[in-house]
């Protein structure tokens, strides 16, 4: 099954990431699936390059230490293969302004700065070329790029109408549980890297003690009724559905067990932290290797390079270049 999806190494990787996508790309990871960085996406908002270099290194090794192995997937930084920049042209000339404008992510965005980057607008195509570049089939990704999905799929069938059949229309694939983990403060907002919400977001790096505070500090209702429902009870259910993703156990069973919202926070904060913990073990480890991560990248960019360069080659001679 082919296979691609990415992440933006902006801001530190957190659970919704992890149990949105990370997760799923790890289960189902095989000599066909690509995995990237996305470094170019996280130039469309304010980053220091210092750290974005650093960042994107980081996202190496969570990722490997997530569970991804070089041996079996092709791993990744999406600068490194220049067709994602080139193949990004091709697209912004079938993508239309107006289908973009309406995206919900860059309306969002957008309305949170003055003077926002073009980029921020024409991302999505970016996005879609990513997808596109390697034919992939099957995109795992959490609940909130859907509609980037749908664009994606729309822009292939334009193109494939318009040039000849180039690109495979792709479906992406989300979790049963945990496709959109809420922020802990604010459970009607989905956990986000580029809204700081310093006790909302639980980190893959954070200290039992960080991630203890953020649990037993969530937001939840007053009424301390245990019960799975995200209409009146979106803090809790929200708790619950992260059991659930770490432990296995349906939401409702899990709520069956607790009459009390403490007991609840104080077994959710010791799950989260033992399942946490071999990774950012191995993440130290493999983090202290700095040259080791970045050959594997090389090595990663080079293997993309051959699939996306011929998809590239086929979609510029489609269009008359
Ligand atoms: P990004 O970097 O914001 O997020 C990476 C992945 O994590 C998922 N995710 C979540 N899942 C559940 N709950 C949450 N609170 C949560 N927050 C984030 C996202 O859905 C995503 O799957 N545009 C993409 C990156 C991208 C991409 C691609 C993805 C670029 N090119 C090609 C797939 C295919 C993004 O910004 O994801």
């Amino acid at each position: 099954m082919r296979i691609l999806s990415g992440i933006q190494p902006s801001g530190s990787m957190h659970i919704g990431n992890y149990l949105g996508a990370v997760r799923q790309w790890v289960n189902s990871q095989n000599p066909d699936a690509y995995y990237c960085i996305v470094d170019l996406h996280a130039l469309t908002l304010q980053i220091e390059p210092a750290r974005l270099r650093e960042q994107t290194v980081d996202y190496l090794a969570s990722l490997l230490a997530a569970g991804l192995d070089p041996e079996v997937c092709t791993l990744f930084i999406q600068s490194q293969v220049p067709y994602h920049a080139q193949m990004n042209w091709l697209l912004e000339c079938v993508a239309t302004y107006g289908e973009l404008s309406r995206m919900t992510q860059f309306k969002e965005k957008a309305s949170r700065q003055e003077g926002y980057r073009v980029g921020l607008l024409t991302y999505p195509v970016l996005m879609a070329g990513d997808i596109l570049l390697y034919s992939a089939q099957q995109v795992p990704v959490g609940d909130d790029q859907r509609q980037h999905l749908e664009l994606t799929r729309e822009i292939a069938e334009r193109f494939n109408n318009r040039y000849g059949e180039v690109f495979t229309v792709p479906v992406g694939v989300q979790p049963k549980a945990s496709a959109r983990v809420m922020d802990l403060q604010e459970p009607t907002r989905k956990m986000s890297k580029s809204l700081a919400s310093p006790l909302g977001l639980i980190y893959l790096n954070d200290t039992p003690q960080e991630i203890d505070k953020k649990i037993k500090k969530a937001v939840t209702d007053t009424d301390n009724e245990v019960r799975f429902d995200w209409e009146s009870k979106p803090g809790l259910s929200n708790l619950l559905e992260m059991y659930s993703s770490f432990s296995g156990e349906s939401p409702e069973v899990v709520a069956g067990r607790y009459d009390r919202y403490g007991d609840l926070k104080r077994d959710l904060a010791e799950l989260v932290i033992a399942s946490l913990e071999p990774m950012q073990r191995r993440y130290r480890e493999l983090r202290a290797d700095e040259g080791a991560l970045r050959a594997l990248a090389a090595r990663g960019a080079e293997k993309a390079s051959a699939v996306a360069g011929s998809v590239y080659e086929r979609a510029a001679a489609a269009m008359g270049l």
